[in-house]
């Protein structure tokens, strides 16, 4: 398909974003923390290099047919495990200060539990020693994905509440190791996603007896209980630390100002962030939609373990890329229940995608990223407002991850076109510039981070969906910067308070 001229500049008609005047008004506060993000299983590479264990990922990207489209897998990946000084230097050449990435658990425990890898260890010191000889703030996830496969072979991974003993005992090496030189740690990412959006192949792994519509809240449930034992290892070890999990979620908009819709918009906030962050902000315990809802196959917590899991996010650290109408089912909310075969949404509100509207930056995955600004300047902050009135972190909302797929990138062949992305530079140009006013009416907003430090192995969608600030060829695993990159970083030069 070639790709439609449209994409390129001059903006196609209605979707012209005229250049804001700058606001003297609009400052990102001292010490906000402001940078970009990867994962280990997806620019690593070097999956068999210096005693790594496998993990889930070698196994799906490897012998499931089909489950990656396009066949690609993480083996070489960006070379990140070899290049990594090479990669902090040009984030700090672009005047960020944050880098985020994840630790390979199989790395440093190549069975999930058990014997310690100590050359992982090794390496990830440089890594962050690396970071903070370049004045960069290292954060680091312990689990974005890629489980060790021993655990998933022994015990079916998060399935099971023996995780939780393994998790602990992984997170106590390298809080242990490292509490002194990172401060930001996040314990699972996006457990929405990994609990219910990418299930295992049926009949690959070891069976279980728990009924797929079950599955996605026995995994969320080992999970919170799993992150809580984490946060109260890591307070024992330096109280100083801050340790949250990461949500997804995009902004959600009622399709028409009804009764009915306005119910969808609160069962879609509860079946997405408030799943995890009810629990870790509120009460520990899950939304009460939830309990309606997922009635009989929801697991329940004791009061001793609510009053261990509430309380442990030290920030409302948040994923939001796109943005959604909601709306309710036409067939009503009872029948909707009754009827509906897909586990994660008993909660039956339905999202629409309008495209070709103006509305939306449109990702190439098929996904509105976030509206342009006029709709922005509504919707992202009253999404803010609506986390902090809601969950009230102590320590602020940081939005972990934010980024856009290009329409058509991959279809580009010269080096110069690849560089320019005007989708994508508009999308974080306007997407910050919400946050700013955000900012401005009271939202505590304490950090954010570009998806993706370069493009990278896109899970399911292999290398062929590209959400990088930096494109590489992997061929030569030469690093360039795209426009996006500079637009993205000149952002806090002009609005970072002095
Ligand atoms: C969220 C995930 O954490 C990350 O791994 C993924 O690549 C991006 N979203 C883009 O889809």
């Amino acid at each position: 398909v070639p790709p439609p001229a449209l994409y390129y500049p001059p903006f196609p008609k209605g979707q012209q974003v005229p250049l804001q005047p700058k606001n003297e008004s609009w400052k990102f506060p001292k010490g906000f923390w402001y940078g970009v993000a990867g994962a280990a299983y997806q620019i690593e590479g070097a999956v068999k290099a210096e005693g790594r264990g496998p993990s889930i990922w070698d196994v799906l990207t490897h012998r499931v047919v089909n489950y990656v489209s396009t066949n690609d897998t993480g083996d070489i990946a960006d070379n990140n495990y070899y290049q990594y000084k090479e990669d902090i230097a040009r984030i700090a050449a672009l005047g960020l200060k944050t880098y985020s990435f994840s630790l390979s658990w199989s790395r440093i425990l190549p069975f999930g539990s058990g014997s310690i890898n100590e050359q992982a260890l090794l390496h990830y010191d440089d890594v962050i020693d690396t970071c903070l000889q370049y004045g960069i703030i290292p954060q680091v996830t312990l689990f974005h994905w890629d489980l060790p496969l021993f655990l998933q072979n022994t015990y079916n991974g998060w399935l099971s509440d023996k995780i939780i003993s393994d998790f602990t005992d992984y997170a106590r090496i390298v809080f242990n190791r490292w509490h002194s030189k990172v401060h930001y740690w996040f314990t699972v990412n996006e457990p929405i996603v990994f609990c219910g959006f990418y299930p295992l192949p049926a009949n690959y792994f070891k069976n279980t007896t728990i009924p797929p519509k079950q599955q996605p809240y026995v995994c969320g449930h080992n999970v919170l209980l799993s992150h809580a034992s984490a946060y109260h290892l890591a307070k024992s070890i330096n109280s100083s630390l801050s340790v949250s999990f990461k949500t997804n979620g995009g902004f959600k908009i009622p399709r028409t100002d009804s009764q009915a819709d306005a119910e969808a918009v609160q069962r879609a906030w509860d079946f997405n962030e408030g799943w995890f962050a009810n629990p870790t902000f509120i009460n520990g315990d899950y939304p009460t939609h939830l309990k309606d809802y997922v009635s009989g196959f929801l697991p329940a917590f004791t009061d001793k373990q609510k009053a261990q899991i509430n309380g442990t996010c030290d920030i409302f650290a948040h994923d939001a890329y796109t943005s959604d109408f909601i709306m309710a089912p036409d067939a009503g909310i009872d029948a909707c229940i009754a009827n509906t075969t897909n586990p994660l949404y008993p909660g039956c509100y339905n999202t629409t995608k309008v495209y070709a509207n103006g509305y939306w930056t449109i990702g190439a995955a098929g996904d509105p990223g976030t509206p342009w600004l006029n709709q922005a300047t509504d919707w992202v902050p009253s999404f803010l407002h609506y986390m902090q009135d809601t969950w009230k972190p102590r320590g602020g909302i940081a939005i972990t991850e934010f980024g856009i797929s290009e329409p058509y990138e991959e279809l580009r062949t010269n080096l110069a076109s690849i560089l320019i992305d005007p989708i994508r530079s508009n999308y974080y140009k306007s997407y910050l510039e919400a946050i700013l006013i955000a900012i401005g009416e009271g939202v505590n907003v304490v950090g954010t981070l570009a998806w993706s430090i370069y493009d990278n192995l896109e899970w399911s969608q292999g290398y062929s969906v590209k959400f990088g600030i930096q494109y590489v060829n992997l061929t030569t695993q030469e690093r360039y910067f795209k426009a996006s990159a500079f637009e993205y970083a000149n952002m806090f030069n002009v609005y970072l308070e002095k």
